[in-house]
């Protein structure tokens, strides 16, 4: 397959599947967010030998399954990042702008890997696991919140077009 570059020698935009994939992962993750404290009431209700809504269970097996789709998901999706790569800062964005994005994006595939693997391992083995499961939480939302702002900047302020990148495949 060929690649589409611009005059950067970077690529002209996220393909179809990268994009489909930043969408659904982003609404599971929201989903894993709102809805995980279903599984740390479930964990303490079993060891104290009391018992959960059968509503409160039914998000609690969710956010298992869910998690575990997200961990897949990311791998696919990391995969084509490797092999398709991204495009280039939009014009005139200075370096540092530049490498705040560019750390944050890894801050957030990282994010993505390890937060489902301290599920799994939280889930069988318990903490410390469970408990850095649990602190990825607020760090998760730390990063969503600058990168839904940084978003809103490019695409309210500079008027650069950069939220279209994420909707329009190249
Ligand atoms: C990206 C994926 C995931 C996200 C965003 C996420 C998020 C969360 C959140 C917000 C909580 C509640 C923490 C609290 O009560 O303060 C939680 C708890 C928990 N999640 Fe996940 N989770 C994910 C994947 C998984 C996976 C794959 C598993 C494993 C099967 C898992 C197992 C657990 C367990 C065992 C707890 C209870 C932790 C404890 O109380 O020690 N999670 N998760
Ligand atoms: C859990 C939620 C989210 C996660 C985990 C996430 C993750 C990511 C990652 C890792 C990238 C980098 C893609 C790459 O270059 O490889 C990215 C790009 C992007 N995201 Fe998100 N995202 C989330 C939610 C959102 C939301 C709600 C918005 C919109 C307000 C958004 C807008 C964008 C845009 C516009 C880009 C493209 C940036 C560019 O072209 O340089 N994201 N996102």
């Amino acid at each position: 397959m060929t690649m589409t570059t611009d005059q950067n020698g970077g690529v002209q935009g996220y393909t179809f599947y990268q994009i489909g994939l930043h969408w659904l992962i982003a609404l599971l993750v929201f989903g894993q967010l709102i809805f995980g404290e279903s599984m740390t009431e479930s964990i303490e209700a079993a060891e104290e030998g009391t018992s959960v809504s059968t509503l409160e269970g039914n998000l609690a097996s969710m956010h298992y399954y869910v998690g575990i789709a997200i961990l897949v998901l990311v791998a696919v999706r990391i995969v084509l990042r490797i092999k398709n790569g991204a495009p280039p800062p939009p014009a005139e964005t200075s370096g540092a702008i530049e490498l705040a994005g560019r750390i944050s994006h890894w801050l957030f595939y990282a994010l993505l890997v390890v937060v489902p693997v301290t599920g799994l391992l939280g889930y069988y083995y318990g903490d410390p696991y469970g408990e850095w499961h649990s602190f990825a939480k607020p760090v998760f939302i730390g990063l969503i919140a600058l990168h839904v702002a940084a978003s809103l900047y490019h695409q309210l302020w500079r008027k650069d077009g950069l939220l279209m990148r994420m909707l329009k495949p190249r």
